[in-house]
């Protein structure tokens, strides 16, 4: 019994300095486990007189009841040693300043169609889309271009099996918005076009953004005036414009439009920035619009174009790579 007393009060101050609660429960079983300390002690009381078992019996449960409490208290005690340990490691400062969210912002591109759509609602344009995937009819025959036309050939167009195709312009638009109405007529068609093309200033997909204006007694001053109006508002300046002939079969008279546009070094050289022209008398009839009664001119640029020229970007091949430290810059 002596010997059982030092060993068990070892044990006792041995728990008191457990720091981990694996250590702690070999202490247990080393104690209260099947083969330990003192069930063993517990297990020889059997074989004791009466009197003796009685009294050692007492002696051993207070023992073992004590060393269970004890037990306990320390498996608590590290228990909130612990918590308090990952609460103070997990410690939120509430008087740091926050990261704040990363904000995306609209696309170049994007903003840039926007901004030539929304000059041209400011003059009463009303905005109109069609589909990406067109039919012959649409893109090419209503705008004009007769089978084997020798324009379609400058289309690069893509094909579908069934004889569909990814619109190589938004020209399309021109016709569907002309279909079953009647003039007067302003839409502003922006969109994306396609063509097998590319390079460094060819892209596969670009954006155009197609205009027109059909009613009584509308020339080519109107169209003149309006895509003046239009490039003073877009780049908030206004330039020397020049109209040259140029041919398109949707329009009749044809012309292509450049600016006199200063460098970043200061040179000055005409750029070509739109095609334009009088709405063929035969685009009107295709659609039945009266032609003897009225006219419109039509207009399409490419949206890339401006987008370049506005933020002075030179390879277009900028806008389709998604790199998000130069799309950053324009947010
Ligand atoms: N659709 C022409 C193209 O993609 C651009 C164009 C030229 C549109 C003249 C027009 C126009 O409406 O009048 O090359």
């Amino acid at each position: 019994m002596e010997s059982l007393l030092e060993r068990i009060e070892a044990a006792r101050r041995a728990i008191a300095a457990t720091q981990s609660a694996d250590v702690l429960e070999q202490q247990r079983v080393a104690l209260l486990g099947k083969n330990g300390l003192l069930t063993a002690a517990l297990k020889e009381l059997g074989a004791l007189p009466d009197e003796q078992r009685k009294q050692r019996g007492a002696q051993l449960n207070a023992l073992k009841a004590g060393i269970s409490t004890m037990l306990d208290e320390r498996r608590g005690a590290l228990e909130r040693a612990a918590t308090q340990g990952r609460l103070a490691r997990e410690a939120v400062d509430i008087s740091l300043p926050g990261r704040g969210a990363a904000l995306g912002s609209l696309h170049p591109v994007v903003e840039t169609m926007d901004r030539i759509c929304a000059i041209f609602e400011r003059m009463g344009y009303r905005r109109e889309e069609g589909p990406e995937i067109e039919d012959d009819w649409h893109n090419f025959e209503a705008l004009n271009f007769p089978p084997h036309h020798p324009a379609r050939a400058m289309h690069d167009t893509f094909y579908f099996a069934g004889g569909e195709l990814l619109r190589t312009h938004t020209s399309p638009v021109q016709i569907r918005a002309m279909q079953g109405r009647q003039p007067p007529l302003r839409i502003i068609a922006p969109g994306r076009v396609y063509r097998s093309d590319s390079d460094q200033t060819h892209s596969p997909m670009f954006h155009q953004v197609e205009g027109l204006m059909v009613a009584e007694g509308i020339s080519f001053a109107d169209l003149k005036g309006t895509l003046e109006a239009f490039v003073t508002a877009f780049f908030g300046r206004s330039f020397e414009m020049r109209f040259r002939p140029s041919y398109f079969p949707f329009t009749e008279p044809s012309a292509e439009v450049d600016i006199r546009w200063l460098d970043a070094a200061g040179t000055a050289r005409w750029l070509e920035v739109l095609g334009c022209g009088m709405v063929h008398p035969a685009v009107l009839q295709n659609v039945g619009i009266d032609a003897e009664r009225y006219t419109g001119f039509a207009f399409g640029l490419g949206v890339e174009r401006f987008a370049m020229l506005r933020y002075g970007v030179d390879d277009l091949r900028a806008f389709f790579e998604n790199d998000v430290r130069f799309l950053a810059q324009f947010g």
